[in-house]
């Protein structure tokens, strides 16, 4: 190992103490959740929907008033649209964790349109009955590592991953750290219900965010500053989070490094 490198063991070791020190920050953050108050009174510049357009999810959500249940939060329409709208009519490849009564297997089939691949994961048996030409069907628990290994042997990549399973911190983390990886570049992940007792999936996330703003920094020419992307950095592109719900989508294709060129000509002396 080269001088004054650190192996990944004390990278480890450093990102968790550093990790660790941010507590009183999380305190002073819910804090400030907490006691919130808005000082801005005008009205909004803009009223329309995040993709400009109607929402096809929550038209078929509201209109399915008979037929295989469906069970979803309102307000997750809006994020589901917002980061799976670019897979309309492809040859999509999406997992939902949490089956139940069939109706959301059928919804995504809907929206994605006759190309996409279903995979519908439950702990039930009963939930076999909704496996079709299009739908596949995997009965196991999704807090166990070795059914996911089963389910990645038969089913080679995803692009999607929904987790509304369980709804238990270590069913969502083991979920994550087994599919995550498992998803081409450009995929999408949603864990569903993080709220509540799950809020320490959503403290795992906050890690994840952490390390996605780990840097190295070094200068090069014309002051342009360069980070090179660590492997998390290069497929990771963003981590969302609504309420109750964790939206991560991945690079479309690997980052090697991060830059920060100057453009210009004109500059203040003071940096
Ligand atoms: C909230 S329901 C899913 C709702 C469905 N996705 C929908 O939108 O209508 C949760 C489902 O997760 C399943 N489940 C619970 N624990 C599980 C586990 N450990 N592994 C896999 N599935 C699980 C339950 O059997 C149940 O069918």
């Amino acid at each position: 190992m080269a001088k004054g490198k650190l192996s990944p063991f004390w990278h480890a070791v450093a990102a968790y103490l550093q990790a660790w020190t941010r507590t009183p920050t999380l305190a002073g953050a819910v804090r400030m959740a907490a006691g919130w108050s808005s000082s801005a009174t005008a009205r909004p510049a803009v009223q329309s929907s995040v993709t400009g357009s109607p929402n096809p999810l929550q038209k078929y959500f509201e209109a399915h008033v008979e037929g295989r249940g469906i069970w979803k939060w309102n307000h997750y329409f809006e994020a589901y649209h917002r980061h799976l709208n670019k897979f309309v009519g492809r040859e999509v490849h999406i997992l939902e964790i949490g089956v139940y009564s069939g109706g959301s297997l059928e919804m995504w089939k809907q929206y994605f349109g006759p190309q996409c691949k279903i995979y519908g994961v439950d702990i039930e048996p009963a939930c076999q009955a909704y496996a079709d030409e299009s739908v596949r069907i995997f009965i196991g628990d999704q807090a166990d590592r070795d059914f996911w290994k089963r389910v990645k042997q038969e089913v080679p990549f995803l692009d999607i991953v929904i987790d509304d399973g369980g709804h238990k911190p270590h069913q969502q983390i083991v979920s994550l750290e087994e599919m995550l990886p498992h998803l081409r570049p450009g995929g999408v992940y949603i864990c569903e219900d993080v709220q509540g007792s799950s809020q320490r999936f959503a403290d795992y996330v906050s890690g994840l965010v952490h390390s996605l703003n780990a840097t190295s920094i070094s200068k090069r020419v014309g002051a342009e500053l360069a980070s090179a992307a660590t492997p998390f950095q290069a497929a990771v592109h963003s981590i969302h989070s609504y309420p109750f719900l964790t939206v991560i989508e991945m690079t479309g294709a690997p980052v090697g490094e991060f830059v920060a060129p100057k453009h210009g000509t004109q500059w203040q002396p003071f940096l």
